[in-house]
């Protein structure tokens, strides 16, 4: 039986209130929680209610349509001031995904450039389900792009959550498996725990099991010496940030594509557009340090000494000549070869 398409985030404009799925909870509790207020949904956010570059991007559009929506302003000004407050609240949620940038200054930059407050909330609205719809379609287009790199039958290796858990609908490196899958190849995946939140263990594999794509769960500590017995055909991962010289994605990417070179084993990112910030580079972008405690407990079971130090970085990145390459909607690319041609694409894009 094939199941309905899973989408973490909806935005009900008329109530006005994003739904999402609280991704904490998952594998063992599936539940829908609903943001009225910014603050809600910055918390959702923090604490990883809501994660995934892309689906940060949805997040923070809708954050800020919803801000418009609720504001309580007698002046066009105020209105103004208030959103804009709003937005700077969204955007200090967590530094690292520049989708969550993206998101919040595409509906900011439509309510700003609006004439009154009945017009900046209809086109905050537009512009958010402009974001949700333009997530979705490039999702199916980077599963379609990445087929060209599937073999017929593969053994792919995969880190965190780059599904549709983390995206609009679809996901990037498993919106490719996913589309592999569907067209017939004979796909088996290995779904990496991804320390300490373990995203792969709880949203990966759940998300491949609902779909009936057969999923092998395995420790992090396990991928090196799977690809030295040649069970690992290729690595696709997805992408929190893609800048000019490295790519920037969940903790532990950096040790699979410097395995996977060592092994001679391909290693692909699958990301759209809206995650280069291809004018930066590596020692530009901020890694989000989170709290010790996500590594010295896990949901409330302790896993290291109460007072023992932690260094919990989110992310890490990977050089660019590690890269094979990177699968997005309007092919796949190489860095740094390809930088002029995602720049002119980035200034030709517009989001529907
Ligand atoms: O901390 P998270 O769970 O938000 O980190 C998510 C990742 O690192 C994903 O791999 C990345 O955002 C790509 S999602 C399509």
């Amino acid at each position: 039986m094939k199941m309905e398409p899973l989408r973490p985030i909806l935005f009900h404009p008329h109530i006005p209130e994003i739904e999402y799925i609280e991704q904490t909870l998952l594998p063992d509790i599936y539940e829908v929680r609903k943001a009225q207020t910014v603050e809600e949904l910055a918390g959702a956010i923090r604490r990883l209610g809501i994660r995934g570059a892309p689906a940060l991007g949805c997040a923070g559009a809708c954050g800020v349509a919803l801000s418009a929506l609720v504001a309580k302003a007698g002046t066009f000004l105020e209105f103004l001031f208030l959103v804009r407050s709003d937005a700077e609240r969204l955007r200090e949620t967590r530094p690292t995904a520049v989708n969550l940038f993206y998101g919040i200054d595409f509906v900011l930059s439509a309510v700003l450039t609006s004439s009154s407050i009945e017009e900046a909330k209809c086109n905050a609205v537009d512009a958010a389900k402009a974001v949700i719809d333009a997530d979705t379609r490039t999702c199916h287009a980077i599963g379609k792009t990445g087929l060209s790199v599937i073999p017929d039958t593969a053994r792919i290796l995969t880190h965190c959550n780059a599904g549709a858990l983390a995206c609009a609908e679809w996901g990037t490196a498993l919106g490719v498996i996913r589309s592999a899958h569907e067209a017939g190849k004979n796909i088996s995946v290995y779904a990496c725990e991804t320390r300490p939140l373990l995203q792969g263990a709880r949203l990966t594999t759940w998300e491949l099991l609902r779909d009936g794509i057969d999923v092998t769960l395995i420790t992090d500590s396990m991928a090196a010496v799977l690809m030295r017995k040649r069970k690992i055909d290729l690595v696709i991962v997805g992408a929190d940030r893609i800048v000019s010289d490295a790519v920037f994605n969940k903790i532990g990417t950096y040790m699979h594509a410097v395995c996977a070179k060592a092994h001679n084993i391909p290693f692909f990112i699958a990301a759209p557009l809206s995650t280069f910030d291809e004018e930066n580079s590596e020692d530009k972008v901020i890694v989000e340090e989170r709290n010790p405690d996500e590594v010295r407990k896990f949901r409330g079971c302790v896993t290291g000494p109460e007072l023992v130090p932690v260094w919990n970085p989110a992310f890490d990145g990977t050089p660019v000549d590690l890269v094979t390459g990177i699968i997005t909607e309007y092919g796949i690319f190489s860095l740094p070869r390809d930088i002029e041609t995602i720049k002119q694409l980035k200034r030709g894009k517009d989001m529907g």
